[in-house]
């Protein structure tokens, strides 16, 4: 297999179902230099990278090599040092409201239950919760919350918490989701299971997605494209578009290509010593 650029991947699965409602977000030159007094970082430099509308791209890459940045110049959370971000033919400047985030650890209101801790995305944009509730219920329903909607955040455990958080991301139909490791707090059986709901939920709705994860086959087993990210300076060292049917349940992550795929991105990483067997 030959590494490939977006130039040669143009049909990501959900557009061939005509099912796509996601963003467009075009990252172009984006390199970021962190300045504290003399000490100078070099966080990212020139990333390229034009993810299509309803596409769902993974970044794997060694620890500190800039994907977090990445991800929250995308949100506009932070400028680039140069570049610039451009969603759905608009530049970012400035926090893009239009999106949801997930991070590593689901941040909830430990006073709220969990159906209010959805809504409350809704109620901080200014909209009436009310007309959200249903949409809210059927949402925990589908990630197998329906339970729990009215405890409280301290009665779950931290699956749960996470499923919760990823559906307040959702709530607001988004048509760009922005995930930091969401399952890296997470135990493998746990995270399994996350990947095949969070799969679920992306098939039914279509939003962009852009996932960070230190797991290889997390990335093969989600995406239509992975983005392989070198050591800091983080720069985009291979883009591979995964080409496995949907829903990727366990004939497809058994499969031999899987494993192929698998197997290429750790070669990547033992290229620049990343790995070291
Ligand atoms: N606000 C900041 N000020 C100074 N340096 C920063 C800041 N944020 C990130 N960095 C540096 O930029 C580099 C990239 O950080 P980043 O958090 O993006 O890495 P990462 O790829 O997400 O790592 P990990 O996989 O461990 O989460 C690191 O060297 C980090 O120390
Ligand atoms: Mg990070």
């Amino acid at each position: 297999m030959k590494p490939q650029n977006l130039a040669s991947h143009s049909t990501p699965a959900l557009h061939a179902q005509g099912l796509a409602s996601g963003a467009t977000v075009h990252v172009s030159g984006v390199s970021k230099r962190f300045q504290r007094a003399r000490l100078l970082t070099q966080a990212l430099e020139r990333v390229d990278l034009n993810i299509e509308s309803g596409e769902f791209v993974a970044v794997v890459g060694p620890s500190g090599c800039g994907k977090s940045t990445l991800l929250k110049i995308i949100a506009g959370l932070l400028d680039p040092s140069e570049g610039q971000v451009v969603i759905d033919q608009k530049p970012v400047q400035g926090p893009h409201t239009d999106l949801g985030i997930v991070f590593q650890s689901p941040v909830l209101l430990d006073w709220r239950n969990i159906l209010d801790n959805v809504l409350v995305q809704i109620e901080l944009r200014g909209q009436d919760p009310r007309l959200y509730r249903d949409r809210a219920k059927s949402l925990l329903s589908k990630v197998g919350l329906s339970e729990f909607e009215n405890r409280m955040p301290r009665e779950l455990s931290g699956g749960m918490r996470q499923r919760a958080a990823i559906v307040r991301a959702l709530i607001h139909e988004p048509p760009l989701l922005l995930m930091d490791e969401p399952f890296g707090a997470l135990d493998a059986l746990t995270r399994e299971q996350m990947r095949i709901d969070l799969e679920k939920l992306w098939l039914d709705r279509g939003q962009t997605t852009f996932f960070i994860t230190h797991g290889i086959s997390e990335a093969v087993a989600l995406a239509d494209r992975v983005i392989v990210m070198s050591p800091r300076p983080g720069r985009i060292e291979q883009i591979i578009p995964i080409d496995l049917p949907r829903p990727r349940d366990k004939s497809v992550v058994t499969s031999s290509l899987f494993n192929q795929y698998c197997e290429q991105i750790t070669e990547c990483f033992m290229r620049h010593g990343v790995i070291q067997y």
